[in-house]
């Protein structure tokens, strides 16, 4: 299976092989981050990333066969990410992949990038349905319930900003740079997490939502009533924040697991952790302390998969393929695509 993932600043593709019995193999998985074409904006710009992925994803492609050792004739099928993400990047690789599926002669799998985050820890883990998954991107944070092949349920999202998106705000109002998530990290491990007491917002409340733009605001506030900050300054305020999202992720994760306890009985609960945030150790530090206090297991798969890349998205398309779920060249690209739409459905009767 070939996958292609252009949704964001990651130009990707992979060849990723599935077995009988849900055995993976990545034979590829080339990765072309954009990070130097944004740098100088602090953040990443629609336009310049779609014509990005416009001068390299052959390149990409063609690397990824190369080091797979095999040819696009090979290949089962072709999977490529058609949403949600910014729309000139998905049209690139969407449109991409059907121009070699109609050239190939070979089906096409459009696929939900959030999806392939979802299935990511059965491509490293051999992980089975059901569990529960914890996706903090830079543009996502939500539980969802993961039951099968297309059959997921959104238990809480963020009402406002994702937890990846809080983290480059916070990095950019400390001059810390793009992307800001392993910059506030490592500024924060020379800091006090508890020198400043920042809110946790909507964490009295009993649902699985999460709030991120209230906490960002008082670390701004606290920021500019010290400014000019001296380097201790920055790095209390990187660990406390970090503290706080730490907190705010553990506690939820340990509801979500409650009510995973108490929908599936007789299921061992699994936590699975995708997307970029997954990276941050003292937020792991912290999910694994909620895991064990509910006896649940924490999947966190290796970071070169848990960031956007093609193994994912070649892994969702295998995931599909093996249930006949093909899509036609008409599929269009979607900037938005909530994973428990009714269209993501199996239809089991034709597998
Ligand atoms: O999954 P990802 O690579 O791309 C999206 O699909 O969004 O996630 C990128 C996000 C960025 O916001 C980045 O700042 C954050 O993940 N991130 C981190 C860390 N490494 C990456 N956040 C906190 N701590 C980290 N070590
Ligand atoms: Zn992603």
């Amino acid at each position: 299976m070939l996958g292609i993932e252009t949704s964001c600043d990651e130009t990707a593709a992979a060849i990723v092989l599935r077995d009988q019995f849900g055995h993976s193999t990545i034979a590829s998985n080339v990765v072309r981050s954009q990070l130097d074409e944004h740098a100088a904006f602090g953040g990443v710009v629609p336009e310049l990333a779609a014509r990005a992925h416009v001068t390299y994803l052959d390149h990409i492609i063609a690397q990824a066969c190369r080091e797979a050792g095999v040819s696009l004739d090979q290949v089962d099928a072709i999977a490529a990410t058609a949403g949600p993400g910014l729309i000139g990047g998905v049209l690139v690789g969407l449109t991409t992949a059907k121009a070699l599926a109609a050239a190939l002669g070979k089906p096409l799998i459009a696929v939900n990038h959030l999806e392939a985050h979802a299935l990511t820890a059965r491509l490293t883990n051999n992980v089975a349905f059901p569990y529960l998954m914890l996706l903090v991107s830079g543009g996502h944070s939500q539980f969802v319930l993961v039951r099968g092949v297309g059959d997921y349920e959104r238990w809480g999202s963020t009402i406002d900003d994702a937890l990846g998106e809080a983290f480059d705000k916070v990095a950019k109002l400390l001059s810390l740079g793009h992307p800001g998530g392993p910059a506030v990290e490592a500024i924060a491990s020379k800091g006090d997490p508890r020198h400043f007491k920042f809110p946790r917002p909507l964490l009295r409340e009993a649902r699985l939502d999460f709030s991120f733009s209230g906490l960002k605001t008082a670390v701004r506030l606290q920021a500019e009533a010290l400014a000019p900050l001296s380097d201790q300054d920055v790095a209390d305020i990187a660990a406390s924040f970090q503290a706080a999202v730490a907190e705010i992720v553990a506690v939820r994760a340990g509801q979500a697991l409650a009510r995973f306890a108490a929908e599936l009985p007789g299921t061992r609960p699994t936590l699975v952790v995708a997307g970029g945030v997954a990276a941050n150790r003292r937020i792991g530090a912290a999910l694994g302390e909620a895991c064990a206090a509910a006896g649940a297991e924490l999947v966190v798969p290796p970071m070169a998969l848990c960031t956007d890349n093609g193994a994912m998205v070649a892994w969702a398309g295998a995931e599909r393929f093996a249930l006949n779920a093909t899509d036609g060249l008409n599929f269009t690209a979607r900037p938005r695509w909530p994973l428990d739409l009714p269209d993501m459905k199996v239809n089991h009767e034709a597998a």
